[in-house]
Order: C-alpha cells, then structure tokens, then sequence
C-alpha cells in the first residue's frame, strides 16, 4: 500500500483465465481506473491466456464492450485516453493451461513483445482461473524458465482465492508455489483487503493519538465482525457445496478484519513488518473449541418482501446437504493488548440485509454521576467502522437530551467516505494491481499467515467433518441467523447489533 504514487515499471500483464469472468468485471475495469488516475505503467502489454478461440480482436473489443456497458449503468462512457494504453497491444493466446507447448508459445510471446515495447522483461502473470489450476500453472511457469528473475527484471504471481480448502491443502499449495518461485514473487490475493475503509483501519489505528491508547482490554469490551449477504448462492450452488461459510469466508476474509483491528503496530509501513504482525496475532489466536463456533443453513424467507427459497432447494444443492450458509464464532487472542476480549464474528447468507462491519464496544462508563439515570437506557459507547454497502465511521455516545432534566440518549458522529472525499470509481482491485506492480506486498497474503488462519478453523473443520448438524435448516431466510449464534453472546451477557 504505497503513500507515494509512482508510475510502476513498464511491463507484461499475462492474464490466465482471459476468457473468464474476473478478468472482464474486475481486472479489465481496475485497470482502466488505474490509467484514469495516471498509475499505469508507462508502457504496457496485455497478454490473455485461455482456451476458448477468440482472436485479439475479438478479445478486445469483448472487454471494451462490457467495460462501456459497466461505465453506462454509471452514465458514463468509456474515454478512448483511458482506453489506448490498455488496449494498444493485446495478445490473445490460445491454449491450455495444462499443456507445455502453451509456456512456449507464451515464451516467445514475451520475448516478442518486450522486443517490440521494451518492457525490461518485467511479467505479472495473474491466475484468474479456478484454484484447481493454480500449482499447475506455477509448476509449468517455472519449469518454462518464466519465472526467473535475472538482470533487474521481475517475475511475479498474483494468485487468487481460494487458497487451500484446509491447512493440508494450503501447505501442499504453498509448497508447491515456492519450489518455482521465492515468497516475494506470490501475490496471493484477498480481495476484501482491496477496499478503502479495510486499508482505513491502518490509518485510524495508527495514524491518529487519539485511538491507539485506547485500542485494548483496558477500553475495550469486545468487538463484533460481521460480513452478511442477503443473496443466496445466486446460482453457484456447485461451488458452495464444495466450500461453505467457514472456508469461503473465515479464514480469509473475516480473519484479515479480525488482523486489520488486532494486530500489534508495527516498526514501520513496510509490508514484512505489517504481514509480520499479522501472522503473530493469529499465533496468538486461542485454539477454538467446539462450544466457541455456531454453524446455519438457511430455510425459506422473506427477503425485501420477496419469497426466496430454502438452501436445500436452489440449483445444484442436495436436497439433503448439510453446507452451513452462516457461521458465528468467539474468538480470543491470548496477548497481552487483547486478553479477555472476545472477537465475535459471524457471516452468512440469507440474512437480513447486507452489511459487512466492524464494531468495537467500549467499556461502560461508572454510574456514579448518573444514579437517576435508568441503566438500561445507557448504551455503551461503540466505534463501528462500516465496509459495506455504505463506507463510514460512526462514533456512538452517550449526550444529553436538551431540556432541564438530566436524560440522557446514544448519539452519533459520522464520517462517510462519499460526503467528504471526491472518490474516483473503483471496483476495489486497482490498489491490490497497483501493489503488486509496484512491488509492495503489504495487503497480499504471506504464505505462514494463510497456513496460521486454516490452523485456527482446522479443528472446527475436522469436528464437523464427524458430527452432521442435527437442526438444519435452522435459519430463516431474511432472519438475523441461527437462535444458537444468539446464544453465543447471550452466554457472556452481550448481544449482537442489528443487521441493517
Ligand atoms: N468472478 C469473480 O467475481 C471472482 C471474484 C473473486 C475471486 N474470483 C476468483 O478468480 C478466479 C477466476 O474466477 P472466474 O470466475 O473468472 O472463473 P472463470 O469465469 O471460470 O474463468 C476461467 C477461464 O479459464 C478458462 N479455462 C478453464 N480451463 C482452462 C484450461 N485448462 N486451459 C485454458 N483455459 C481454461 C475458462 O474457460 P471455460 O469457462 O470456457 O472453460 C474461463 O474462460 C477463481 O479463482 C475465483 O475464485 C472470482
């Protein structure tokens, strides 16, 4: 995450997986932004991997098409400026990612291209397929010689989630990735760590006096993490059915919030003392016991005033499955800032609202001054940092009601990104492409810290590997979760927020 914006070396983007998805709602468009701001490099080469048949042309013009369709929803259209430097030379290879004449051609591509542009032999090569593919085409970047980094020149990997189904998988994965290349070459990519109010977290924590004094168990009570879709599976019920909540979201997503919010400050804002930090918290993580995890599946409900159907009951799910569609846990970190402070969490689907936060509880204040003052009418002060759908702070306290009694009321101070900055329209990947060609890997993923989060779930995944949920479904669509994620809190006396 760079303070200073350069414009990063010129070089090859190959992108594997040209054909799909992410490349053209995500990548496409991020770079597009990036060359709206000036943050492109100077010169540059677009290379598509993929084995549909398609020619250059078409490959462009497809992109362009859906990036016009993307800008008009936001009454724009697209700015050929913007455009040309993307677009002036794209390569469309066809070829299977699983065949070594593939690496060949995509050699001599290279080679071609940086005679043409001189792009000093520097490569990112983004593996925007599915995580099946992911050892293999490192194995065969490296066995081509692709990823060597010789005479100045850089070679680096930007690998997308999932990495790893479990800890065994995440080991043989990062095993497999470091015998071709060094661990400063990998990207792994977590794209919750793409937004501004996560990276914000940084900033508030460590930026300001005034917060990190209080950042502890001394002023804290407990914090609650919560990251909730109100869609379904929106028709990827294969893939759900293979992963589920815990590993489609906890290790990954919710324990980068939970690493942004509790890690210690480190020396500096150099990446390996941040992802340093980072993977000490979790080593810190106490180990979860089964009574510390709540598991859900979804019924049918009420979303928005529509009738949604059962989990059981979308495409490509059994009609039997026992997938959880939400999970709650209790988290304690046994440090020395951190001790006795439960992190509760808890993401699904379904539920009422979307709504991914961050809400940190303060300690109640003494009642001594206010003695008239019912109890039950005091809130707690909260600091909820808010990631989506609406990017804010608010600060909750405690003011007085104007008039001659002492009553008092919760009040709040916001901060909403959107009122106060000129925000520049991003997808969330322009900062995490950007890092990697600049070659800072404070928001990627170092491979101890993946293997320390599937570490902390691994017991929860192996238990209920044993015991089926007896109760499913147990949630209704549209709902808050599971009564039994209520019972999480309830048994240390505190309650969740409202999903809103
Ligand atoms: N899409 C998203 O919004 C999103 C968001 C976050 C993360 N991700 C991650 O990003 C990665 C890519 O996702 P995606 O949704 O873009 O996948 P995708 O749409 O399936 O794209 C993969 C592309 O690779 C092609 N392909 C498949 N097998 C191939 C082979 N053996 N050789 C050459 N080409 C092959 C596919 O072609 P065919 O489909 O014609 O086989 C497709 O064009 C995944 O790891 C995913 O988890 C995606």
């Amino acid at each position: 995450m760079s303070s200073h914006r350069k414009a990063p070396p010129s070089c090859a983007i190959v992108i594997f997986g040209a054909n799909g998805d992410l490349t053209k709602r995500l990548i496409v468009p991020a770079l597009y932004n990036l060359a709206r701001g000036g943050m492109l490099p100077e010169r540059l080469a677009l290379i598509g991997v993929d084995h549909n048949d398609k020619t250059a042309e078409q490959w462009r013009d497809g992109l362009r098409d859906f990036l016009a369709q993307t800008l008009a929803k936001s009454g724009e259209s697209i700015d050929d400026k913007l455009w040309a430097p993307i677009a002036q030379d794209m390569i469309f290879l066809k070829g299977d990612f699983e065949k070594d004449e593939t690496y060949s051609r995509l050699s001599q591509c290279l080679q071609d291209i940086d005679g043409k542009k001189n792009l000093g032999g520097n490569v990112l090569f983004y593996l925007a397929v599915a995580d099946r593919f992911f050892g293999t085409i490192a194995g065969k970047l490296g066995e081509a010689g692709l990823v060597r980094e010789t005479d100045g020149r850089f070679r680096r990997l930007i690998v997308e989630k999932p990495f790893g189904h479990d800890l065994e998988s995440a080991k043989a994965l990062n095993a497999c990735l470091l015998r071709h290349l060094k661990e400063e070459q990998i990207y792994r990519i977590d794209h919750f760590l793409g937004k501004e109010t996560v990276q914000n977290i940084m900033a508030l924590r460590f930026a300001n006096g005034l917060f990190e004094p209080i950042w502890n168990r001394d002023r804290i009570d407990h914090v609650q993490i919560t990251v909730a879709e109100s869609i379904g599976t929106e028709g990827r019920g294969n893939f759900y059915e293979k992963t589920g909540a815990l590993r489609d979201m906890v290790p990954n997503h919710l324990f980068q919030l939970v690493a942004m919010t509790a890690m210690e400050p480190p020396v500096s804002f150099d990446a390996e003392a941040i992802r340093a930090k980072k993977a000490e918290m979790f080593r810190a993580v106490h180990p979860l016991g089964l009574g510390d995890v709540v598991r859900g599946q979804y019924d049918s409900g009420l979303i928005g005033g529509q009738q949604v159907a059962a989990y059981r009951k979308e495409e490509n799910v059994a009609p039997d499955s026992n997938v959880e569609t939400f999970v709650a846990m209790r988290l304690l970190i046994d440090n020395w800032r951190w001790a006795g402070v439960p992190f509760y969490l808890r993401t699904g689907k379904r539920l009422a609202a979307r709504s991914t936060e961050i809400a940190i509880r303060f300690k109640r204040a003494p009642y001594a001054l206010f003695r008239e003052t019912p109890v039950e009418e005091l809130d707690a002060d909260w600091l909820i940092l808010r990631v989506q759908p609406d990017e804010s702070i608010r600060l909750r306290f405690n003011a007085k009601r104007p008039g001659p009694t002492m009553a008092l009321e919760s009040v709040a101070m916001d901060f909403k990104y959107k009122d106060w900055f000129q925000q520049a329209p991003a997808v969330g990947y322009e900062t995490l492409i950007y890092d990697c060609l600049t070659g800072d890997a404070t928001l990627f993923q170092r491979a101890d810290q993946v293997e320390a989060a599937w570490g902390v779930v691994e017991p929860v995944l192996e238990s209920w590997a044993d015991t089926p949920p007896r109760h499913f479904p147990n949630y209704g669509a549209g709902s808050e979760g599971p009564t039994a994620a209520n019972d999480l809190l309830a048994r240390d006396g505190r309650t969740w927020r409202a999903i809103k």
